[in-house]
């Protein structure tokens, strides 16, 4: 740690670990609901599990933004935090807002909106801790009038993310415009600004562990930023098909989101050349696992599994079956969850003392079973939406009869989604593990790899 105000990001990466737990138990509970019987029916319906499944992901993984950015802005611009009650009043506000939303979910108070069920109170609170947020970020850049690319592409994606959020403060009659203006929130949030905060911490890590040149690293990002940006904005049409918009959207949304795995490859490359050309290794490869991770998983989960049901004609018959979740899973799991684990596996080591800066083999154990256990999860969602899009769509059977002939599929998912879990347990004990405690100028130098020494020259 070279900064104290640093430290911030430990209560941060804490939370979201807490939270990141959670989501799992309600997962697993919507998981079997699917097996029946339902002895939580009236008190927990599938609707709630899954509400409360997917805020607390979007909670988690936003908690896990901030703290990544409380790390890293201070380190890039070489600078004390502007304000580290700042940072604190925020996490209790940001913490009570998300503990309070899923409360209020369990007594059905939300608004019904996928993904941004919050009620209009709790959007008002997110808000208010974006601003406090941008605020304290933005002054400690300022003040230190040390600006980076790699932070410059990180801080623009968070400014952007919360202004995508203002359309979700909107209520709309028609459900058509509805429907529109969500995407413009969630669709640009994902495959859009998201991206670029991945594409921040991607540089930050890069530069950091393999020794990267900053120049060469930056201007990728550049490259990537921009396919990101052209692809997806008008990608969003690929939610446009079936809302009852006019017809030119189709083919709009079927090019442009086509072309959206293009800066997803690019990303993989970038990662994976930066580790093979630099000539410094980084001490931490637990933390380098789960960057090239995140960028490998995101090319499979994202760009290959997106691809899968991106196109009209495919998505008729796919649209809002569990293919979509089998998407969902991966590739939220890999561009997002994957990240901040690395940023916090990176982060980590310098704020508790007594960890070894490799990482322990328990700490591998939660990377590989977490792959395997998402790898699994992902097939049993597939196969299983596979079979649903066939009996119901293509053969015409009801919904509930096909659901019970897809029984031994969630059998699958819930086996791997208790191997993914273990290692998501892993994660977090590995977490808590070691108290922290917060010293000044204790991180590892890189050094050079010795299969870059070259021998003296023959005179
Ligand atoms: C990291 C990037 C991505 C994440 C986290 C992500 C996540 C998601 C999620 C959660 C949904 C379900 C949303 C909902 O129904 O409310 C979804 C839907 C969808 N995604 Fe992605 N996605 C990503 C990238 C992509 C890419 C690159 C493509 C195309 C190449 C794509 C194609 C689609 C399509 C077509 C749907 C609609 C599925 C349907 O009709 O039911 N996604 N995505
Ligand atoms: C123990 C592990 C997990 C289990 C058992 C699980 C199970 C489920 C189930 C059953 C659903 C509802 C699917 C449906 O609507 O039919 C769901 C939705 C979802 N889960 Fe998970 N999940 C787990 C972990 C995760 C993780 C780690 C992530 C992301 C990092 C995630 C992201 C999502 C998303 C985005 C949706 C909404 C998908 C959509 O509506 O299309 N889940 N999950
Ligand atoms: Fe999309």
């Amino acid at each position: 740690m070279r900064y104290r105000s640093q430290s911030v990001a430990y209560g941060y990466f804490a939370v979201a670990m807490v939270l990141f737990g959670l989501q799992l138990v309600f997962g697993l509970l919507s998981a079997a609901k699917y097996l029946g019987p339902d002895s939580l029916l009236y008190i927990l319906p599938f609707d709630v599990t899954k509400v409360v499944h997917t805020n607390l992901l979007i909670v988690w993984v936003l908690t896990g933004f901030m703290g990544a950015t409380y790390w890293m802005v201070p380190d890039e611009s070489r600078t004390e935090l502007h304000s580290v009650k700042i940072a604190y009043i925020q996490l209790i506000l940001w913490t009570l807002m998300g503990v309070s939303a899923v409360v209020g979910y369990l007594f059905r108070y939300g608004t019904g909106n996928k993904l941004l069920e919050q009620p209009l109170p709790h959007k008002i609170v997110i808000v208010i801790c974006m601003l406090l947020f941008l605020y304290n970020v933005g002054m400690t850049i300022w003040k230190s009038r040390r600006f980076t690319t790699t932070e410059g592409v990180l801080v623009l994606g968070l400014g952007l993310a919360a202004l995508l959020y203002l359309p979700a403060l909107l209520e709309y009659e028609n459900y058509t415009v509805s429907i529109f203006y969500r995407w413009w929130t969630i669709h640009l949030w994902v495959e859009g600004v998201w991206e670029m905060i991945q594409g921040g911490f991607l540089a930050y890590l890069l530069i950091r562990l393999s020794g990267a040149d900053r120049e060469v690293m930056e201007k990728w990002l550049y490259v990537i930023v921009g396919l990101v940006l052209i692809a997806g904005i008008l990608g969003t049409a690929h939610h446009y098909y079936w809302v009852g918009v006019p017809a030119y959207w189709l083919p709009i949304g079927g090019i442009f989101s086509a072309l959206e795995p293009l800066a997803l490859i690019g990303m993989a490359i970038y990662a994976y050349s930066a580790m093979r050309r630099s000539g410094l290794a980084h001490p931490n490869t637990l933390a380098l696992h789960w960057t090239i991770g995140s960028t490998v998983f995101t090319l499979f989960g994202a760009g290959l599994l997106g691809l899968a049901h991106t196109f009209p004609d495919v998505n008729k018959w796919t649209h809002g079956t569990l293919i979509t979740a089998m998407h969902g899973h991966a590739a939220f799991y890999g561009a997002y969850a994957m990240i901040v684990l690395a940023m916090i596996t990176f982060a980590l080591p310098t704020m508790t003392p007594g960890r070894s800066e490799r990482g322990s083999s328990i700490g591998y154990w939660a990377f590989w079973m977490q792959l395997g256990g998402m790898f699994g999860m992902t097939l049993s969602f597939a196969t299983a939406g596979i079979a649903q899009v066939y009996l119901e769509r293509i053969l015409g059977m009801g919904y509930l009869d096909v659901q019970l002939k897809i029984q031994v599929h969630f059998l699958m998912l819930l086996a791997t989604a208790s191997l993914f879990s273990v290692g998501v347990g892993l994660f977090i004990f590995d977490f808590f593990r070691y108290a922290p405690r917060f010293d000044v100028g204790n991180e590892k130098q890189p050094t050079l790899r010795p299969d870059t020494v070259r021998p003296a020259p023959i005179s």
